[in-house]
This record gives structure tokens, C-alpha cells and sequence, in this order.
């Protein structure tokens, strides 16, 4: 079996834990996940969102990833044991999603100064950068971003759908990201305002 992967994915090597056997292209891959993702949205997305207050947390960031993934990996919801680019050291994934949620926390209890949708932002990419799970991570924190963006009754962006694959769009979104990576959220806000996000 042959395995494709954009530049700046997670790529992966182990497929031990991929549930349906009959899978062996990666348009397969790709469609099975997409499945599993598209039932995740309608649950976590389209139906009624509430503040973030009441689900900002790792318990429910995990029941997101494993909702998205759980019909294709047997790792979906949980955090990954080994290094990936980008994404922090494994041992230091626990509190640092701690710290993003009391962050969020207090963003919603204060008014803080940020737009709900530097708060997206922020939320999208810091999740990415500590890259909780062996893969998806990209996907699962744009829906987390979306789902912020709803609870505050915020237009939600519409991604570009080839964000998986090398090409401009995913260049534009990169640069954005790795600006992100630099603590300047500017451009990500930015790049979900030019996709509709208000
Ligand atoms: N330098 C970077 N800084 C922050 N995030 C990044 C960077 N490079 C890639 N990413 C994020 O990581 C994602 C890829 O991680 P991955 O776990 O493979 O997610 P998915 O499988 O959903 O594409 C990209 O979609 C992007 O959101
Ligand atoms: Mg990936």
C-alpha cells in the first residue's frame, strides 16, 4: 500500500492502526476519512453550538478527534506517543492543551480585548502546534475553530477543500500558520477573514 502526503503533513508511516481492511489507495483513505469527518461536522458543527464555556476542554477536544476519526484509526481521540513536525515533545501535550483551554477560559469570562475571531485564530493554531494526535490534526483544529467561531455567532470560514494538497491555497495557509508560529496571528486572521469568517 501507497501513502501520499502533501509537504508540511504528518506523514504516516504506521498504518497498524487503520481499522477498515479493505482500504489500499489513498483516494480510498481520503474517502473513508472524509466519511467519518463529514458525520463529526453535523454533530459538532451544524447542530446548536454552545459557549465555549461549556465544552472548551480536553475531554471534549478528544471526543471531537475521536468523532472525526474513530470509523477509520483506532487511535482516534488519542494523543500521540511519537515526535512529529510541527508539534511538541508527546510528554508536554496534556498541559499544554491544559493551558490552552484555561486560556479560553478566561477569554470568555473577561473581556479580554481579542475579536472572537483572533480568539479562532489563536485556537486554531495553537492547537495544530501542539499536534495532540498521530495525524488529522489540521482537520479536527479547523472544525475547533469553526465550532468557536459559531458559539459566538461568528460567520464561519469556508476552508478551501484542497487545504490537504500541495498547491497555493495550502501555500497561503502555511505561511499564515508559520507566522502563527512566531506568535504574530495577523495573517491567520486574516486568511480566515479572505474565506469568509466574520
Ligand atoms: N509550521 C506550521 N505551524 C503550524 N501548523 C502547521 C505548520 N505546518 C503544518 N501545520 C498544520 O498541520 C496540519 C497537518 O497536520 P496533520 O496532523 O497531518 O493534519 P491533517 O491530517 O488533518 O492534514 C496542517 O493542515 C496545518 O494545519
Ligand atoms: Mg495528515
Amino acid at each position: 500500500m501507497k501513502f501520499f502526503y502533501p509537504e508540511d503533513a504528518t506523514p504516516i508511516d504506521d498504518i497498524s492502526g487503520l481499522k477498515p481492511n479493505w482500504v489500499r489507495t489513498q483516494e480510498e483513505l481520503n474517502q473513508v476519512e472524509a466519511e467519518n469527518v463529514s458525520d463529526a461536522i453535523d454533530k459538532y458543527l451544524i447542530k446548536a453550538v454552545k459557549l465555549p464555556q461549556s465544552w472548551f476542554n480536553v475531554p471534549t477536544l478528544n471526543e471531537i478527534h475521536r468523532a472525526m476519526f474513530f470509523d477509520v484509526w483506532d487511535w482516534a481521540g488519542k494523543f500521540r506517543t511519537a515526535q512529529t513536525i510541527p508539534g511538541l515533545k508527546p510528554y508536554q501535550i496534556p498541559e499544554a492543551l491544559e493551558s490552552l483551554c484555561r486560556d479560553v477560559q478566561f477569554w470568555c469570562s473577561k473581556d479580554s480585548g481579542m475579536a472572537p475571531i483572533e480568539q479562532a485564530a489563536q485556537v486554531h493554531h495553537r492547537l495544530v502546534w501542539i499536534h495532540p494526535y498521530p495525524n488529522g490534526n489540521g482537520r479536527f483544529s479547523r472544525l475547533v475553530a469553526d465550532r468557536y467561531l459559531k458559539a459566538w455567532k461568528c460567520k464561519v470560514p469556508y476552508w478551501p477543500t484542497d487545504l490537504g494538497e500541495n498547491g497555493q491555497h495550502r501555500k497561503d495557509y502555511i505561511a499564515a500558520l508559520k507566522k502563527g508560529d512566531r506568535g504574530d496571528y495577523k495573517p491567520l486572521v486574516l486568511y480566515m477573514m479572505k474565506c469568509g469568517a466574520k
